[in-house]
């Protein structure tokens, strides 16, 4: 059967259908509700707390990390647990200063403004983001030569939540502006099959801790992945059977999506097999290995590698990707010693 590369079910970036979904229920709206992420949900709530007793504005926040982890969930959360209105948007969407300054301008006090992907904010954008972020004011020119004018307008104070994957990516200037700097780590399988009985509930899915563990440990440490693959496997066990998850049909209908044990699907493993049968287990260059698998460079960093390296399976060095005796025990390859 032909790959489906467009649907994998182990892809951690939001598919177009999901981003559709405008109010998706699984999404929980309190800190309560959100599992997992300790470290930086315990920080949260007490900023939180602290900006409503001194009824002022969060500090800027900015949240890192891997796709599919819940930086949009948690942008949802503090402004839900601020009590205040959250208006979304990514860095691609926002093209011209003007369009940020029509977005700061329609804020009201205190309301969270997402700018997701903010590492690929343009240039001339970034620098009327500076003084939004630092002075709640942002200065405008209009006109050329004897026309020209400039604007002083000032901003309600506001918070802003920007979210990426490539905290490396930011310019200084703008990292700097950050009070709050929140790292969002892959998720623990214990944590992934709670997510997934929430989840189960909130659909009306009967589902047992064994085919809960079973799909949460095949999820790559990755919130949305779980929650697709639930769906996924509710499909084969309506047809199959009777609508009951059972750890029989949770196992058959994942081998049928070609996930395997520890959550690799056929992209991994291709990736895997030509580091070692052309690159001698590497290291190998990231822009070789992408020409080598028909892949970009960014997919690979940004989506395979991730859990891959969480896992132990691939090292990143100074001169390459190398794979790990792990993985070539895993995939039954003979580790190339050296
Ligand atoms: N659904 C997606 N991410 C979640 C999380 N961290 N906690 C609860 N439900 C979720």
């Amino acid at each position: 059967m032909e790959y489906d590369f467009e649907n994998r079910i182990t892809d951690p970036e939001i598919t177009a259908d999901e981003m559709l979904e405008s109010e998706n229920p699984l999404r929980p709206k309190t800190l309560d509700e959100y599992i997992g992420q300790e470290k930086a949900k315990e920080n949260l709530s007490v900023f939180i707390k602290a900006a409503r007793l001194r009824q002022e504005p969060l500090d800027h926040v900015l949240l890192y990390g891997p796709p599919g982890l819940g930086k949009t969930t948690l942008a949802g959360i503090i402004a839900n647990e601020l009590g205040v209105n959250f208006r979304i948007t990514s860095g691609p969407a926002i093209e011209k200063p003007g369009d940020l300054a029509a977005l700061l301008t329609n804020l009201s006090e205190g309301d969270v403004l997402f700018i997701d992907e903010i590492h690929r904010l343009s240039r001339s954008v970034e620098e009327i983001l500076y003084p939004s972020m630092e002075d709640f004011a942002i200065d405008i020119m209009t006109g050329k030569g004897q026309m020209a004018a400039s604007y002083h307008l000032p901003l309600q104070k506001f918070t802003l939540v920007g979210a990426t994957t490539r905290a490396g990516q930011l310019t200084a200037p703008l990292r700097d502006r950050f009070g709050v700097v929140l790292r969002l780590e892959m998720y623990s399988p214990e944590e992934l099959s709670q997510i997934i009985k929430r989840s189960a509930g909130i659909l009306g899915i009967t589902i047992d801790e064994e085919s809960a563990l079973i799909i949460a440990s095949r999820s790559r440490g990755t919130p949305r992945i779980a929650n697709r693959m639930l769906k996924r496997v509710r499909d084969f066990a309506e047809v199959i059977n009777h609508g009951k998850i059972n750890a029989q049909t949770a196992e058959i209908a994942l081998s049928r999506l070609e996930v395997d044990e520890l959550g690799l699907d056929n992209n991994d493993r291709r990736m895997l097999e030509a580091i070692v049968k052309f690159y001698g287990g590497g290291p190998v260059g990231v822009e070789t290995l992408a020409a080598a698998i028909g892949e970009e460079a960014i997919t690979i960093e940004d989506v395979y590698e991730p859990y891959l390296m969480q896992i132990g399976f691939l090292n990143r060095t100074p001169r390459g990707r190398c794979i790990t005796k792990a993985a070539c025990d895993h995939l039954k390859l003979e580790y190339p010693e050296n």
